[in-house]
């Protein structure tokens, strides 16, 4: 008698009929659902998202910020395919000539950049880079509490969590003993502190600063000059929080501070990194040096995930980061090393920093020209490379919009706006600390009338969604 399992692998359903099967089967938890019903796309080519009927939807968020070079974008795609006829899978206690490259890679790299010597280790996801990172400031520091950013984003392991600034992440998973002492971003447009940009002289620096003075402010102990914190997590542009880009002259008072009592910089360039905000690392924009530098997204353009981070050598070196240090069945797996490296060799034949700041202000021209027109809907527009945020506010043009921001995300999806004749949806993604930013990383390919076409299509979105504020 067979043994084989009937009804596992369904005929093709219909779209009705996967609602159905997600509803019952699928977990809610590992996902958001910001779209009721989410939405359902069949098919990816360049920057456009296909849903079952065809229709194409213009993406400008590209999978978070993953795939700044397209979907299914040819050459990525053959680095993958030679991949898995040559070397699809190994153990990662053996080596493959690919891992080793990329190490070097951005070893080098960075030792051009910051003039340091350091080391590249590998995982999988962004929050699983994060822990990496974690158990190396643990390890050289004896110490476990960090700072963080409020409004940072890190992942949502355990101990990504932690130091990820809402509690809504951690509400439901129990104590947290190692959470973070999470900072003020420098949001200026919505300064912490209500100060003004042009004259506040880095004010929240300050504040940072003034916990160290006495012992009584409970950082600091001043007869062993030691900090009970290890390090500060930081996005050098918030992501999640709003692709917030902190004012000239903060990152380096900050490093200062740190610098003095000791305490590492750990940049998180997860959503930022790899030319997004125009730049190879987000954090040459803030003339900086960090100490660890934390990756992954964009490193495959999306294909096969791999994640990772450099940590200056005296952090990592085999003698005081010894070998089972942390371990992943599949980091460093050669399908994600093989795209890398070809997603390297790109960035380096032509120069991204150029494209990606050009096309980055041609768009934020165009979007502060849209602001200048709908005051009553966009209350800020700011953006670094291909790093673009539109503030959503009420009629004054400064209270969030919470729910503004949610109709016209909505109404891109409903796949019936108008590209010149052509029918069509825009895909958004949401931030911000009031949930009211639209975070635009558009494709590096984007033509600059394509880029016009995508203000367009937003333009719709607001005559749609607020004719009464127009
Ligand atoms: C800045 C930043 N850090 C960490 C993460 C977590 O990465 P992952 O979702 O791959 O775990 C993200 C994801 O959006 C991020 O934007």
């Amino acid at each position: 008698m067979s043994t084989a399992i009937t009804g596992f692998t369904p005929a093709v359903a219909s779209e009705q009929e996967l609602f159905q099967l997600e509803r019952k089967y699928c977990s809610w938890g590992d996902t958001v659902h910001y779209l009721e019903p989410p939405k359902f796309f069949e098919r990816a080519e360049g920057h456009y998202l296909y849903d079952r009927e065809g229709t194409p939807y213009l993406d400008l968020q590209m999978w978070y910020s993953a795939a700044s070079f397209g979907y299914g974008n040819w050459r990525l795609n053959e680095a993958l395919k030679n991949q898995v006829d040559k070397l699809p899978q190994l153990a990662c206690q053996y080596l493959h000539a690919e891992k080793v490259e990329l190490a070097a890679a951005i070893g080098r790299l960075n030792a051009s950049k910051f003039g340091m010597k350091g080391r590249v280790h590998f995982n999988v996801g962004g929050a699983q880079a994060i822990e990496d990172s974690l158990k190396i400031v643990r390890n050289s520091t004896g110490k476990s509490l960090v700072f963080a950013f409020m409004g940072g984003y890190h992942g949502r392991t355990l101990g990504a969590s932690a130091i990820t600034s809402s509690y809504r992440y951690r509400r439901r998973f129990g104590h947290f003993s190692d959470r973070a002492h999470f900072v003020p971003f420098p949001y200026c447009f919505r300064c912490p502190y209500g100060k003004e940009r042009e004259t506040c002289e880095l004010y929240c620096v300050d504040q940072f600063a003034k916990n160290f003075e006495t012992e009584y402010n409970s950082f600091w102990d001043p007869k062993t000059g030691e900090s009970e914190f290890a390090a500060f997590y930081a996005e050098p542009i918030q992501a999640t929080g709003g692709y917030v880009i902190p004012p000239v002259g903060y990152f380096p008072a900050l490093k200062k501070v740190l610098d003095e009592r000791n305490i590492l910089l750990v940049d998180d360039e997860i959503q930022m990194g790899f030319y997004r905000a125009g730049k190879f690392w987000a954090i040459e924009n803030f003339d900086v040096e960090p100490d660890i530098i934390v990756f992954g997204k964009a490193l495959t353009n999306g294909l096969n995930p791999l994640s990772g981070l450099w940590a200056r050598e005296e952090l990592i070196s085999p003698e005081v980061f010894p070998p089972g240090s942390t371990h992943s069945t599949f980091s460093a797996n050669p399908l994600g090393t093989a795209v890398a490296l070809e997603v390297l060799r790109m960035m380096e034949e032509e120069d991204y920093e150029e494209i990606t700041r050009s096309k980055g202000a041609y768009f934020l021209v165009q979007l502060r020209e849209l602001q200048h027109r709908y005051p009553k809907v966009i209350g800020d527009t700011d953006g670094i490379g291909l790093a673009l945020r539109i503030e959503i506010c009420q009629e004054d043009g400064y209270a969030p919009d919470r729910e503004l921001t949610n109709r016209m995300f909505a109404e891109g999806m409903k796949g019936d706006l108008n590209a010149r004749g052509r029918k069509i949806g825009l895909v958004l993604d949401v931030g911000g600390y009031y949930k009211n930013v639209f975070t635009l990383a558009p494709c590096f390919d984007m033509t600059e009338d394509e880029i016009d076409v995508a203000v367009e299509l937003f333009e719709q979105l607001i005559r749609r969604c607020a004719p009464e504020r127009i």
